[in-house]
């Protein structure tokens, strides 16, 4: 099939530049930013951590360097990092902070993947006890992936956060979808931020920037994470031009997540999955064969993504405007006889 018409809902890690992107990258002014020179970079950072009302912020190549990072920020080898079972920081960040900082993990099994402060506060370990590994932090994801987008609850996080505070634990946040929690909960962005001591956002998820994150904290972790960044090659020079695209996505893409959320509510009632299980931009289909939907929606063009052999997961983005939604709806509601 013609690659331009095929209907990509496996990630929203697949868009591709748009024109006006393309534009603002190839007009920007660059400089070497390991020199910190690079003032599309410089900007970026400043407007970014002022968003999350924190100090400062770096840009990273990826969520995956701005999270494992941000936890090394907050937590020393030989301690601990706790999150949830699903989290992407235990999941696809091939044991990071085991293989890099000598950080150990643990995770507690939570229903759907949404928080439950108590139950991660529960497993906390002392840092005073001698037998014991030291819980240093807590790590959250908001949207959670693996929860099929999910929204983590204020309330929870503010319990958290207060709970964290008294505890001298700290909170990481892994923000890659943050923009669409915001944008559905209508809880400011600078509102999460305040609830986390380090912070990672991607640009290259519902943003649709080619490459880039943006790691927020206070001033003095920061400058500790551009040790870190350069220690593991994430040093780059003349990056303005990838800085660009991510405050014109700042400009032009954030607005318009709802629509997202729109299309996967869409899909979500044509395909008779309950809507009030779709938060943002991705729609879960429970109890399928995968490997077989997978190849026959394939086959008539639209692209899945298989999370297990019985779930699928549609990820709608700015690749995908209506006609498409309408046109995948129709391939999947007749492979699902629904
Ligand atoms: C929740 C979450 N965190 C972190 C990442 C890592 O981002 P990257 O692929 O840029 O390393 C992803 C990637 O999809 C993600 O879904």
């Amino acid at each position: 099939m013609d690659e331009d018409r095929l209907i990509d809902l496996r990630s929203d890690t697949v868009t591709r530049p748009t024109p006006g992107m393309r534009r603002a990258m190839a007009e920007a002014e660059v400089g070497d930013d390991v020199y910190g020179e690079d003032p599309g970079v410089n900007a970026l950072e400043e407007r970014v951590a002022d968003l999350f009302g924190h100090e400062a912020a770096m840009f990273v190549p990826s969520g995956t360097m701005g999270n494992q990072i941000g936890m090394r920020l907050v937590c020393e080898p030989g301690q601990e990092v706790l999150c949830d079972a699903d989290a992407h920081v235990v999941t696809y960040e091939m044991g990071a902070a085991a293989a890099i900082f000598g950080i150990s993990t643990r995770t507690v099994v939570s229903a759907g993947a949404r928080l439950d402060a108590q139950q991660l506060i529960d497993q906390v370990r002392p840092k005073d006890d001698w037998h014991l590994t030291a819980t240093a932090a807590v790590a959250v994801e908001n949207s959670h992936n693996r929860g099929g987008g999910l929204v983590q609850p204020l309330d929870q996080l503010q319990k958290l956060w207060n709970w964290s505070r008294e505890a001298g634990v700290a909170v990481h946040l892994d923000g890659a979808r943050i923009w669409n929690a915001a944008s559905a909960s209508g809880v400011e962005l600078s509102t999460y931020g305040r609830l986390a001591d380090t912070a990672s956002v991607c640009f290259s998820k519902g943003l649709g920037t080619p490459v880039g994150s943006v790691l927020v904290s206070s001033a003095e972790r920061i400058a500790t994470g551009r040790l870190w960044r350069k220690r593991l090659g994430g040093g780059m020079r003349q990056v303005g031009v990838l800085a660009a695209a991510c405050t014109y996505a700042l400009d032009h893409h954030l607005d318009r997540l709802a629509e997202d959320h729109e299309h996967a509510q869409l899909l979500a009632k044509r395909l008779g999955v309950d809507p009030s299980s779709v938060e943002t931009n991705m729609v879960v289909l429970d109890g399928v064969d995968a490997p077989v939907l997978a190849e026959a929606a394939k086959a008539q063009g639209v692209l899945v993504s298989q999370v297990s052999p019985r779930r699928i997961r549609l990820v709608l983005h700015l690749g995908v405007d209506r006609a498409a939604v309408e046109r995948a709806a129709d391939v999947l509601a007749e492979l699902l006889d629904r």
